[in-house]
C-alpha cells in the first residue's frame, strides 16, 4: 500500500476542515492508506515514510505559518531524503486576493528544493486548494479533489 500524509497547522479550525476533505479524497483511491496529523504531532519519520506528503495551512501575512515552517527549517536533517516524494498543498485565508496563492507557493517551494514532485491544476485552484475563512461545499470539493490527483500521481510514480 502506498501512504499518504496529511500534515497540518489550524488555529480557528478551516484548516482543519479542509486537512480531513483532501484525506476524504485521498481515501477514494485503491491500494493508498492517509494519515492526517496535526504539524506539532508530526515527525521527520513521518514524512521519511510517506510516498505522498500534502501540507495545509493557514495564510499568515501572505506565507505558512511559523509552525509549519519550523517543520521544514527541522527536516533540513532529512535533506535529499524526501526527493521523488509526491507533494500538495493547500490553506485557508481571511479573504480573496489576500495571499492564499503566495502561502500555497511558499510550500511548493520548499517541497521542490526537497527535490519533491508537484502536480499544477489545469482548470482553476491550479497550485492548490484554497478557501476564504470557513470551507463552503464546493471548497470541500476541491479539497477533495486535491487528495484524489495527490494519491492518483503516488500510484504511478510508484509503478
Ligand atoms: C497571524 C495571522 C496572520 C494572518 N494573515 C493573513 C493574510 O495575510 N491574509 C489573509 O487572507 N488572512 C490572514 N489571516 C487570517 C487567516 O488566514 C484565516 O483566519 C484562516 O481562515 C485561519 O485558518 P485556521 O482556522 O485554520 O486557523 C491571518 C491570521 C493570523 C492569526
Amino acid at each position: 500500500m502506498a501512504k499518504v500524509l496529511i500534515v497540518y497547522y489550524s488555529r480557528t479550525g478551516n484548516t482543519e476542515k479542509m486537512a480531513h476533505a483532501v484525506a476524504e479524497g485521498v481515501k477514494l483511491v485503491k491500494d493508498v492508506v492517509v494519515d492526517v496529523k496535526k504539524v506539532e504531532q508530526a515527525t521527520l519519520d513521518d514524512l521519511l515514510n510517506a510516498d505522498g506528503i500534502i501540507i495545509g495551512s493557514p495564510t499568515y501575512y501572505g506565507q505558512m505559518a511559523g509552525k509549519i515552517k519550523t517543520l521544514f527549517d527541522e527536516s533540513v536533517k532529512i535533506h535529499g531524503k524526501l526527493s521523488g516524494k509526491v507533494g500538495a498543498a493547500f490553506t485557508s485565508s481571511g479573504g480573496t486576493a489576500c495571499g492564499a496563492e503566495t502561502t500555497i507557493i511558499s510550500i511548493l517551494e520548499a517541497m521542490l528544493v526537497h527535490g519533491m514532485i508537484v502536480q499544477g491544476r489545469a482548470h482553476e485552484k491550479h497550485y492548490g486548494a484554497t478557501a476564504v475563512g470557513r470551507p463552503r461545499e464546493e471548497d470541500m470539493e476541491i479539497c477533495k479533489d486535491l487528495g484524489k490527483r495527490t494519491a492518483e500521481l503516488v500510484l504511478k510514480i510508484r509503478k
